[in-house]
C-alpha cells in the first residue's frame, strides 16, 4: 500500500496510473476506520481497478463547539486496517498541506444545505463540500464512493458533481449496523455501555416507522409521531425525525422512496440515521462486533 501525505505527490500517483487505462475510486473518510468505511472500500474495488483512500478529519466542516479536537484518530490502526482490505494507496495529508491558509472560498451547499444535518450545523456542509472538491481536484478520481448514513452528504455531493460537472460518479453505499441495530459510525467510540443501549431507540424508531407504513399508513405526520414516541426514551434527547422525499422535501403522502431522517443527542453525543421506507432496515448490511 502507498502512503501518501503530499498533495502533489497525491495527483502524480493518480495521473500515473490513469495513464495506465485503471479506474481510480476515492474513499473520503476521517479515519478511525470502521467496517462501515471497510465496506465502502469494498465497493470502490469492485467498481475500480485502484482504490484510494483518504483520511483527513477536516476542521472546515466542524462547529466552534463540536468535537474536532477531541474527533477519535488513530493511524497506526487505520493503516492496519486499510492495508488488510487492500488499499492500493493512502492519501493522509495534515491540515496544513490540505490549507496552507484557512481558504476564503468555500462550496456553498445552496438550500439543501440549510435543513436538518444543515440547520444544526451552520456552516458544516460548505465544510464538507469543500474538502470534497478539494479531495477531487487532488485525486481525480473516476468514481468516489459515500456511505448512506450520511444521507444528506451523499445528496449534496451528488448535486455538486453534478451543479458544477465534475467527471466523478458517485456511489452510494448502503448503511452498516451492527446486528442489534446501530448504524456504524466512528462516533459511537464516545458512547459508554449506558448510552450504547440508549442509541438503540434510533434504529428501533426507524423501524417503528417503517411497519406503520408497511401496515399501511402514509400520512408523515402520523408516521413522524410514531418514530418519536419509540425514540424518546431515557437518555435520548430528539432533535429531528421526519418523513419526507429521497430529494428531503416534504411529502403528502410517504411512499417507497420517502426517506426517515432522524438526529438525536445520547448523552453529550449526537447521532443521525435514516431509511428509506421501500429499502427498510432490514436490508441494510449488519455485521456483528464492528
Ligand atoms: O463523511 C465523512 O467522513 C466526511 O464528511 C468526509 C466526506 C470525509 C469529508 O470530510
Amino acid at each position: 500500500m502507498h502512503e501518501i501525505t503530499k498533495l502533489p505527490e497525491m495527483r502524480a500517483w493518480s495521473r500515473a496510473e490513469r495513464a495506465k487505462g485503471r479506474r481510480i475510486g476515492v474513499v473520503p473518510t476521517m479515519g478511525s476506520l470502521h467496517e462501515g468505511h471497510l465496506r465502502l472500500v469494498d465497493r470502490a474495488r469492485d467498481r475500480g481497478d485502484r482504490v484510494v483512500l483518504s483520511l483527513f478529519v477536516n476542521p472546515l466542516q466542524f462547529g466552534p463547539q463540536e468535537d474536532f479536537a477531541r474527533y477519535p484518530r488513530n493511524l497506526a490502526r487505520d493503516r492496519g486496517l486499510a492495508a488488510q482490505r487492500e488499499v492500493d494507496c493512502l492519501f493522509a495529508p495534515d491540515t496544513a498541506a490540505m490549507y496552507a491558509a484557512e481558504p476564503l472560498v468555500r462550496v456553498s451547499p445552496g438550500p439543501l444545505g440549510e435543513t436538518f444535518e444543515g440547520a444544526a450545523r451552520p456552516g458544516h456542509f460548505a465544510g464538507v463540500l469543500t474538502v470534497v472538491a478539494k479531495l477531487f481536484h487532488i485525486v481525480e478520481p473516476d468514481l468516489a464512493v459515500f456511505g448512506r448514513k450520511d444521507y444528506q452528504q451523499a445528496l449534496l455531493v451528488r448535486q455538486m458533481v453534478q451543479d458544477l460537472d465534475f467527471p466523478v460518479e458517485i456511489d452510494v453505499a448502503p448503511t452498516v449496523r451492527e446486528l442489534d441495530g446501530l448504524a456504524l459510525s466512528s462516533r459511537n467510540a464516545y458512547l459508554d455501555p449506558d448510552q450504547r443501549r440508549a442509541a438503540l431507540a434510533l434504529s428501533r424508531a426507524l423501524r417503528a416507522v417503517e411497519q406503520a407504513w408497511r401496515g399501511g399508513e402514509a400520512n408523515p405526520a402520523v408516521l413522524e409521531r410514531r418514530g418519536l414516541e419509540v425514540l424518546k426514551t431515557p437518555g435520548v434527547t430528539p432533535e429531528y425525525l421526519a418523513v419526507v422525499s429521497e430529494t428531503l422535501q416534504p411529502v403528502k403522502q410517504a411512499d417507497a422512496r420517502s426517506v426517515v431522517v432522524i438526529a438525536a443527542r445520547v448523552g453529550p453525543t449526537r447521532l443521525i440515521d435514516n431509511v428509506v421506507l421501500g429499502e427498510g432496515v432490514a436490508n441494510d448490511v449488519s455485521v456483528r462486533g464492528a
